[in-house]
């Protein structure tokens, strides 16, 4: 195994034990199988298990807290605590029915790819450092911005997540464009505007736009206020658009937004952490059209790119500004950063010290192929519409408030009164059989489903809407 593996000749190896802390060969392989097959076992009951499972503070704590641990303890006890107790009481974000806020329905290859990346105490700062999970990097980000449709000239680096990426596009937008007005819409996701107040944005150059039609950032709205924000001396900066709202899927207009940044000089910044992956497919393509005129581009892999958590991946069309905006050349940093056609990944975000996020993109884009992905984005995407036509069917009981949009489809009960949607949604979250969620959009409750899972079926899908008109009070 591993023959080619780089050893080096020492005349005694010092018999060093194989774990740090004391447990022998014998005891981590007989570990290491037993977490495979807890893992897998749950991967195959995951269907009969809740979608959702929380308890209280006291009863987890109870179990899983008490005084540290001063003597060694039983690791088979701890891990059947652990996968029994812990990792129960959680969204089951995998489960074909979690509907709620965004699945993370992860694949088998992925979590083996993560898995191998802390085997190894894999760490991805720097090239001379890390120069293997590097060029994993290196890779996956090319690959990812192929399969988005980007320019070739795209760079990128992974962080934990949207909320993450969105700061660092941020971060770039303002070291390349300099400070000014950001305009996004009261659809973006609410960790947008946080990211900028944390880099400082001051509060009058956050101008949150009400949408539009179809939840829509419109373009005469936003014109306007960049005429109007000119006019009062203020200087624009910064267009967020979302591909892919987290409410209902809504894409905005791309295109005119990509002319208006063009003519304007402004930072045209996508957020497609739920929505970009349907790009991945022809009708997806055509939805997010104009996101590949994007100067940055963020999605999340722990969504609809089937990774475990966590992964974001930011994207920046213009070479080098990533490294504008976060390199560093400290004295004791400059042995590892050298090589021509390197990239230092500590040097295109706030993460220095950093695992490799990039593993387990690489191992499940060779293990499935993109064709393998293809097809799970585009499940994902006729889920929706099939719930649509389901609901549609039905309008003695149902109301569509949003069509399927790239996965996402609200809806409401016909002539729904207030509390109602919520109190569905919790008695059969509570049940266990699905996870569903209420939303308000612009002050009309609806209830929501999120479809990306490609193993969700006709059946559960049919089987989810009829538990929640069961579940309507009164
Ligand atoms: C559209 C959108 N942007 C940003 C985020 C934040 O991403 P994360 O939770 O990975 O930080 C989310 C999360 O659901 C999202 O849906």
């Amino acid at each position: 195994m591993l023959e080619s593996y780089p050893k080096i000749e020492v005349e005694d190896p010092f018999g060093v034990p194989p774990d740090t802390l004391g447990l022998s060969a014998d005891e981590m392989r007989r570990l290491g199988y037993r977490v495979v097959d807890l893992v897998v076992d749950r991967a195959m009951r995951r269907n009969q298990e809740h979608a959702i499972l929380e308890a209280s503070p006291a009863e987890l704590l109870a179990r899983l807290g008490g005084p540290l641990p001063e003597e060694p303890g039983d690791p088979d006890a701890a891990l059947e605590l652990m996968a029994e107790v812990a990792l129960s009481h959680q969204q089951h974000g995998d489960h074909p029915r979690y509907f709620a806020r965004v699945p993370g329905p992860a694949s088998f290859a992925a979590i083996l790819g993560e898995w191998m990346g802390t085997g190894f105490n894999t760490i991805a700062a720097s090239w001379g450092g890390g120069s293997g999970p590097a060029a994993v990097e290196m890779t996956v980000c090319r690959w990812i911005a192929e399969l988005l449709g980007m320019p070739p000239e795209t760079e990128g680096v992974l962080v934990s997540g949207g909320s993450l990426g969105n700061l660092t596009a941020f971060a770039v937008a303002r070291s390349e464009n300099g400070p000014g007005v950001a305009y996004l819409t009261d659809q973006t996701h609410s960790s947008l505007p946080r990211d900028l107040r944390a880099l400082g944005w001051a509060e009058e150059d956050i101008r949150i736009l009400p949408a539009g039609a179809g939840l829509r950032m419109d373009l005469a709205d936003l014109r306007a206020a960049i005429a109007a924000d000119k006019a009062a001396g203020r200087r624009p900066a910064l267009v967020i658009a979302t591909a892919g709202s987290t409410n209902t899927g809504a894409v905005d207009p791309l295109e005119g937004i990509a002319d208006l940044c063009r003519d304007e000089g402004l930072w045209f910044h996508v957020d497609g952490a739920y929505g970009g992956p349907a790009a991945l497919v022809p009708e997806g393509r055509a939805a997010l059209a104009g996101m590949e005129r994007a100067d940055s581009v963020v999605l999340d892999p722990h969504k609809w790119l089937f990774q475990p958590y966590d992964v974001g991946v930011c994207l920046v069309t213009r070479p080098a500004a990533l490294e504008r905006a976060f390199a560093m050349h400290p004295e004791y940093l400059k042995d590892v950063q050298a090589t021509t056609g390197a990239v230092n990944f500590g040097n295109r975000s706030l993460e220095l010290t950093r695992r490799s996020r990039a593993l387990k993109l690489w191992m499940s884009l060779r293990t499935y192929g993109a064709k393998r992905f293809r097809e799970a984005v585009r499940a994902g995407i006729r889920t929706a519409e099939l719930a649509e036509r389901l609901l549609r069917a039905d309008p003695a009981t149902w109301e569509v408030v949003t069509p399927a949009q790239i996965g996402i489809v609200c809806f409401a009960f016909r002539g729904a009164k207030p509390g109602e949607h919520a109190a569905a949604a919790k008695a059969v979250s509570d049940s266990g059989f699905a996870c569903v969620t209420s939303t308000s959009l612009q002050g009309q409750s609806a209830l929501r489903l999120c479809t990306i899972n490609p193993l969700t079926t006709e059946a559960d899908i049919a089987e989810t809407l009829r538990r929640l008109a069961a579940a309507r009070p009164g």
